[in-house]
């Protein structure tokens, strides 16, 4: 597509995500000056706001939570602004918007729409901007997770909006492909050499991918009783990451090659044994030296909700056969990190009698901390042991150290400058959330007929000690 758009219309622009997230950002790519000079934004939402209104709560929200140094130009992008009152499901803010908007039949304007609004809201919404010609072929739309609670749901809110825009107009969000080292994760892999010959499962053993938050339920627990950390965690980001470390080469960096990669891992995830999943739920810990409240303290009565997930996926195809990809989600863990831990296989022969070799470890830190390390086997100085004694030793990357000057930026930056451009290589396909939902609908097929409930564990720990014995029986430990 590459067409930039002119008009960048946001639905919920009032709520949670868009001052939280999107505001701060396009503020962020206006202070850079990395938007199109004439691009106008339009908030729209259920209140009744004035344009001033709007614009001051969108000045606050940029003052909450953008960094005072990136708020060059705020009055301009402010001006940037207006607002249109909409109740989605009625049809008589629709052509106020158009208006707004200033789109005519038969003129060029390009828009981007951005449904930041609960997903039941996305059927009306689209038919209201199908029947009042803002879903014309030079509109484009751009969701929000979570797209639906099961694979049918899914499709359902999938064709509504194919109804009216075709699959090269629809920017599905996971913003986890926004962030700066889920990018290099594609970079590493296939900018370098070194890696992609030993990526099999000749050299590596098993992987692991590990989502850790030490947040609570946040006052979502509507929406969390809906989810679980399964749906709200690993359908999602945590498959996209999986996806990523273990496609094929694409040919190219292009929306289709990428995906076309990622799609194929998705639809090779082997259904799940019984015994490869291991839930849990919290129950009152310390986080950060704080006294924190049970998941069923928090929500005030009980519940089957898991929290916390782990899984021993397989990847059926020729590359990974045999090789474990092992999952873990939580909330109220210890520390907030998102780690890939690839784990090579041990030397073929040990010349080094006496000598433990250890594996080497390659450690993919997404974040709090951007960093790669990578732990291999050297010697120790030294003529004791007959001059051969070996040890780990680390190879580390630090990407702030490597890359000084370049801040962190909020993931949505980069997807709203790529909606707003018309790029859709970071922004999922149909086919892979479809793929996503079939493997996550055939592991709760499980649970529910096992009647599962999830083991508890205490906030600040690691989940249930049967998550640790999920990869203990294979001899693995989980990375910390
Ligand atoms: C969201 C989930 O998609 O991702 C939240 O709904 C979770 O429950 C969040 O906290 C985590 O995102 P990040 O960027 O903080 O890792």
């Amino acid at each position: 597509m590459n067409i930039k758009a002119d008009t960048l219309i946001l639905f919920g622009a009032t709520g949670d995500l868009s001052k939280r997230m999107l505001l701060p950002s396009l503020c962020a790519l206006h202070a850079e000056d990395l938007l199109h000079a004439d691009l106008r934004i339009i908030g729209t939402a259920r209140s009744e706001l004035s344009d001033n209104d709007f614009r001051n709560l969108a000045r606050e929200a940029i003052e909450t939570y953008l960094p005072d140094h990136r708020r060059g130009r705020m009055a301009e992008f402010l001006n940037k602004l207006s607002y249109s009152q909409l109740d989605v499901t009625t049809p008589e803010g629709y052509a106020a918007l158009a208006e707004k908007a200033g789109l005519k039949e038969g003129d060029n304007r390009q828009v981007a729409i951005f449904l930041s609004t609960a997903p039941s809201l996305f059927e009306p919404t689209i038919k209201g901007l199908a029947e009042h010609g803002l879903a014309g072929e030079n509109s484009r739309i751009c969701l929000e997770k979570p797209l639906g609670t099961d694979l049918e749901s899914s499709c359902a809110i999938n064709d509504a909006v194919a109804s009216a825009f075709s699959e090269d107009r629809i920017f599905r969000i996971d913003h986890y492909l926004g962030k700066e080292t889920v990018q290099n994760l594609i970079a590493l892999r296939f900018a370098n050499m070194f890696f992609e010959p030993l990526w099999n499962s000749q050299h590596i053993e098993h992987v692991q991918i590990s989502v850790g938050e030490t947040v609570g339920l946040e006052g979502r627990a509507d929406f969390y009783e809906s989810a679980g950390a399964l749906r709200d965690m690993v359908q999602n980001h945590m498959l996209q990451l999986l996806a990523l470390v273990a496609m094929e080469p694409p040919v190219s960096f292009d929306a289709g090659a990428v995906r076309d990669e990622k799609v194929k891992v998705l639809r090779s995830l082997r259904k799940m044994e019984p015994d490869e999943s291991v839930t849990g739920q919290y129950r009152k810990g310390a986080v950060d030296g704080q006294p924190v409240a049970g998941y069923d303290e928090e929500l005030g009565r009980d519940s089957n909700v898991e929290t916390f997930v782990a899984l021993k996926a397989h990847i059926d195809n020729w590359r990974w056969q045999g090789v474990p990809f092992y999952l873990r989600t939580g909330k109220r863990m210890p520390e907030r990190v998102t780690e890939i831990v690839v784990q090579f296989r041990c030397v073929p022969h040990n010349i080094f009698p006496g000598a433990k070799l250890k594996q080497n470890r390659l450690v993919i830190g997404i974040q709090p901390e951007e960093n790669i390390h990578l732990s291999m086997m050297a010697k120790v100085p030294g003529i004791e042991n007959e001059g051969m004694t070996l040890r780990q030793v680390p190879l580390d990357i630090t990407m702030p150290d490597a890359f000084t000057g370049k801040f962190k930026r909020i993931a949505y930056e980069r997807l709203l400058l790529d909606l707003v451009d018309g790029r859709q290589t970071l922004f999922v396909r149909r086919d892979e959330v479809e793929a996503q939902w079939r493997w996550i609908d055939s592991i709760r097929e499980i649970w529910e007929k096992e009647d599962r409930a999830p083991k508890t564990y205490a906030a600040g720990s690691w989940g249930p000690s049967k998550a640790i014995a999920l990869v203990e029986r294979d001899g693995v430990s989980w990375h910390d």
